[in-house]
């Protein structure tokens, strides 16, 4: 599982309003190298920012073949979670702070047979997810670079440790690191384990996404294997 890093362009960093402009970005994505695209849900009460809700996800799964990587950064995702499995995604992510019953979601996701996400703000602790880990009904954890709300922003520090302290408490899980990845960054947060790195400044302010996507892919060994395909 470690040998592949995946990239998971963030669609809120592009022209995403304009929905021909989306089109042809998603088309972009696709020869470019995304595994998937991510889709940053928010509903102003979780995070002050509002982006879109499933109704969007459903037109992005209609335009593209790109796996679609659903972030949720909603206040009680339990409500709405049916929604977004049905307009199409293929991870859905809710946040560890966002619900009082996350096993449930968790298992309520799962059995739809698509995979299942826990995304953690900067100040939670990696270690608030060590019984969720232990019961088999994570599949991605989503490391969070920066306070959730708005791509662009700069990295905080000790996420890249969070990283780190994550793959140590499981071996297998999808660990995908998401806010501020850039060139940089991005060596290192592979090193740690993780090997889904979403970025949207990055990518989308880069002159070839192309090429920037090949490079936060990058060539660094893990656990004996190459990280890319
Ligand atoms: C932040 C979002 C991120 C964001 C990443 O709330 O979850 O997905 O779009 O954007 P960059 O890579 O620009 O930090
Ligand atoms: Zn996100």
């Amino acid at each position: 599982m470690f040998k592949i890093t995946r990239v998971s362009p963030s669609i809120i960093a592009s022209n995403w309003q304009d929905k021909n402009e989306v089109i042809k970005t998603l088309k972009e994505l696709e020869k470019s190298g995304a595994h998937m695209v991510h889709l940053d849900v928010m509903d102003g009460v979780f995070v002050k920012n509002k982006t879109f809700d499933y109704n969007y996800i459903d037109f992005i799964k209609n335009n593209t073949n790109l796996l679609l990587d659903v972030h949720l950064m909603v206040a009680n995702p339990e409500n709405v979670i049916d929604e977004y499995i049905k307009a199409g995604a293929d991870i859905l992510t809710v946040h560890y702070e966002a619900t009082k019953d996350l096993q449930k979601v968790l298992e309520r996701i799962k059995a739809k047979g698509i995979l299942a996400g826990v995304a953690i703000k900067p100040k939670t602790s990696t270690m608030k997810l060590k019984d969720i880990l232990a019961s088999g009904l994570v599949d991605v954890v989503v490391v969070m670079g920066v306070e959730p709300g708005a791509s662009g922003q700069a990295f905080i520090p000790g996420s890249a440790e969070k990283v780190a302290e994550v793959r140590e408490l499981d071996k297998n899980v999808f660990i995908s690191i998401d806010g501020g990845v850039n060139l940089k960054n991005a060596k290192i947060l592979k090193k740690f384990g993780a090997n889904i790195l979403v970025s949207g400044a990055t990518i989308f302010n880069s002159k070839n996404m192309k090429k920037t996507i090949k490079a936060l892919k990058g060539r660094i060994l893990f656990n004996g294997f190459n990280s890319e395909e």
